[in-house]
């Protein structure tokens, strides 16, 4: 019943809140961005607890927590966790507690893959927290009858965080991560982490051709217009947009290697302190 009264406060032209532990979630806020261009967006990025691949599920708890009354104290309309670690550890908490709707990337990546997948065989890389929860085989298998083959790869958020996504010393961290996979024979990869996408071009270039990538930005996407739609909230075209960029750390190094992750400049990032 509460939930309900919130959600009739919520206004078309306020944001949409969006975060990650560091630079991976402005792959999916870039993807909104493009799709959605009259709504408002707040991206917070966690880089004082990045990565969050290892961390315990309370640790992800506690931080998604912060991190989301955060938003909601911006007067979020709606919360995107574009982070697959958050969303398979703490997405549930925040459905329960969360006075917002609250959508994450993993169900969204789920559909793209089957949706994908000729012969359902379908690899999905990500870190050890969302490899280890499962979330991705389970929600392919709620989809279709699909077999699937999972693979951590801890080492890839730091060199993302880093800026090599090329080079000699990626590519075979690239190649001993995917070996296991191939071996399967899989027909589709998900990219189970939203830093991902930025290692596409290393990937494509270590993989048989007939393997289909698969990142869950556009369907998450396609999920958040439609929550918009359903609940007569997408921003109407002549209010005044913006979009705002908050870190736990190191605002300057955000601006530099996010361009990459956004696609655009990225020229203000403030930094919030958000622990108690
Ligand atoms: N980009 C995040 C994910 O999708 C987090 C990666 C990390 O911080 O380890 O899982």
């Amino acid at each position: 019943m509460q939930k309900k009264k919130e959600i009739k406060i919520l206004r078309n032209n306020n944001p949409i809140g969006i975060f990650d532990s560091g630079f991976g979630g402005l792959t999916v806020m870039s993807a909104i961005n493009k799709a959605l261009p009259s709504e408002s967006l707040i991206y917070f990025g966690d880089t004082a607890h990045v990565p969050y691949g290892a961390k315990s599920q309370n640790a992800i708890i506690k931080f998604s927590k912060d991190i989301t009354s955060f938003l909601i104290s911006n007067k979020v309309k709606l919360i995107v966790v574009a982070c697959n670690t958050a969303s398979a550890l703490a997405l549930p908490v925040l459905e329960k507690t969360l006075k917002v709707p609250v959508i994450g990337v993993i169900a969204p990546g789920a559909r793209a893959a089957v949706d994908a997948s000729k012969k359902l065989r379908i690899g999905i890389i990500g870190t050890e927290g969302t490899i280890g929860s499962k979330s991705y085989p389970k929600a392919i298998k709620k989809l279709a009858k699909a077999k699937t083959y999972q693979q951590s790869c801890p080492l890839f958020v730091p060199l993302v965080e880093e800026g090599l996504t090329d080079g000699e010393i990626t590519d075979s961290v690239v190649k001993k991560y995917i070996k296991p996979l191939l071996a399967k024979n899989i027909d589709t990869l998900v990219l189970g982490c939203t830093h991902y996408p930025l290692l596409r071009k290393i990937l494509e270039k270590n993989l048989e051709k007939n393997i289909v990538l698969v990142d869950s930005a556009k369907s998450t996407v396609l999920e958040v217009k439609r929550i918009l739609e359903q609940k007569s909230l997408l921003a109407s075209k002549s209010g005044k947009k913006y979009l705002k960029f908050y870190v736990s750390d190191n605002p300057e190094k955000f601006k530099k290697i996010g361009k990459r992750f956004f696609s655009k400049n990225i020229t203000d990032v403030k930094k919030i302190n958000l622990t108690n």
